[in-house]
């Protein structure tokens, strides 16, 4: 397996552009089946997760074919509505596809996902999502047999108990299948979640209210193929401007979208760092030691991302002061600590909460990534580390990440694969 060899201590200078949502590609790529059509999906960033959508596509019939950030999915004709267990193994994200196969072919067989490195990743939400349709949900085997009965499914009101970002996707497309109006309520809020919906409306389907915690869906309309340009990763922007926070220097982000990222740049303004946003466009410089900062909950959008946990607290374990990080959404995701410590890093961790006392310089380490976002905020520290750190567990890195190194590099980080 490969691994990342990091001369740490190099500031970072220049400017890189951030590529396509991971989270908003996956939810796109299984809309796109809800259409007997070739749909054209650009700024779709080559990641091992979406090669994993890829791959169910195809398994369902759908012929796949990229021509570098541009995905054409031709879902004329599916030929299965199962998810192969070994694929819903490699991703179990692949949930997403369930309201969508549900919603084309009025059947869904798939393994339970099952948790993931961040602990039990239930899919009560969803389940209980199409259930309201109408659909009936038959536990098979370790596996879900879900079936549209005869009458069809039917729009309905659906109160989420919690603001599930997969369980608000699955109830939008499934809701795509079913006669007259669905109203999602507690909705997920994600930027990601507007996206989709940017993209159902290119098909032509009646969504609106995505951003809001109301989305209101008028199904079974007459879908076709559609276009769609991914918006930019707001979670790879967080971490290239985490790595920069660590480094020091002076970097600028092209593609991304400010205000989705608001709750990271202040945290790390609030640390010390001069953060300057434009349209299309973050400005970052670190010229002095970073400071500790308020402490910082982990929340469903708008507030601050889980997914950007792991990298800002790389960068503030390497600064002075203490923050405190408590931990809301997952109950794992703290697996990248015990690594940070190896590096010098001091970090007390009680359930949900993690103390990060700074001490102004990590040193370098071996060390082994075990989830995708901890796997980057190793990247993270060992920039900012004094000397070598040699990273391994790259398959988690490469989830999310398309070839991080080239970026950093382009950076003047010294990183290499090897
Ligand atoms: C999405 O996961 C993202 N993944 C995650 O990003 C992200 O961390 C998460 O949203 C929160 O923002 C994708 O979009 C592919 P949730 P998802 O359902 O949809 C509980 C990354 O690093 N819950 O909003 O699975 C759940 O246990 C990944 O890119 C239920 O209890 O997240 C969690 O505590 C990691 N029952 C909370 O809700 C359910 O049926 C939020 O989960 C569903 C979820």
């Amino acid at each position: 397996m490969s691994a990342y060899l990091v001369e740490g201590g190099v500031p970072l200078y220049g400017e890189a552009r951030v590529h396509g949502a991971k989270n908003s590609v996956l939810p796109i790529l299984a809309a796109a089946i809800l259409c007997p059509g070739t749909s054209v999906i650009r700024n779709c960033p080559d990641l091992s997760d979406v090669r994993a959508s890829m791959a169910i596509l195809e398994h369902l019939g759908c012929g796949v074919r990229r021509e570098g950030d541009t995905v054409e999915v031709d879902a004329g004709s599916l030929l299965h509505n199962d998810v192969p267990d070994e694929l819903m193994r490699e991703m179990r994200s692949s949930v997403i596809f369930l309201g969508a196969i549900l919603a084309r072919t009025g059947e869904a067989v798939l393994s339970m996902p099952g948790g993931c490195e961040l602990g039990p990743r239930p899919i009560d939400l969803h389940l209980a999502a199409i259930r309201a349709l109408g659909a009936e949900v038959r536990e098979e085997g370790g596996g879900l047999r879900c079936s549209v009965p005869e009458r069809g499914l039917r729009g309905c009101e659906i109160d989420l108990a919690l603001p599930s970002v997969g369980a608000t996707e699955n109830a939008m497309l499934c809701a795509c299948g079913a006669e007259g109006t669905t109203v999602i309520n507690n909705a997920a809020r994600e930027p990601e979640i507007a996206d989709l919906q940017r993209f159902l409306r290119s098909i032509g389907a009646r969504v609106r209210g995505a951003g809001s915690s109301v989305i209101t869906v008028e199904g079974r309309q007459a879908l076709h193929g559609g276009t769609h340009t991914v918006m930019p990763d707001r979670i790879v922007a967080a971490t290239l401007l985490s790595a920069a926070a660590a480094a020091g220097g002076e970097v600028e982000l092209l593609g991304t979208d400010h205000r989705h990222l608001s709750t990271v740049t202040a945290a790390l303004m609030e640390a010390g760092c001069r953060v300057r946003s434009g349209e299309g466009r973050i400005h970052l410089r670190r010229d002095r030691p970073l400071k500790g900062v308020y402490p910082i909950h982990t929340a469903p959008y708008p507030g601050f991302p889980t997914d950007a946990q792991p990298p800002v607290m790389a960068a503030l374990a390497g600064g002075e002061g203490t923050t405190v990080f408590v931990e809301n959404m997952f109950e794992s995701r703290y697996r990248h600590v015990d690594e940070l410590c190896r590096m010098g890093a001091r970090i007390r961790v009680e359930g949900r909460v993690a103390v990060v006392c700074g001490v102004g310089r990590l040193h370098g380490a071996r060390l082994r990534a075990a989830d995708l976002r901890g796997g980057a905020a190793l990247v993270v520290a060992a920039l900012g580390a004094e000397g070598r750190s040699e990273i391994e567990g790259l398959e988690h890195v490469d989830r999310g990440y398309h070839r991080l190194e080239d970026t950093l590099t382009a950076l003047g980080a010294r990183i290499r694969r090897v």
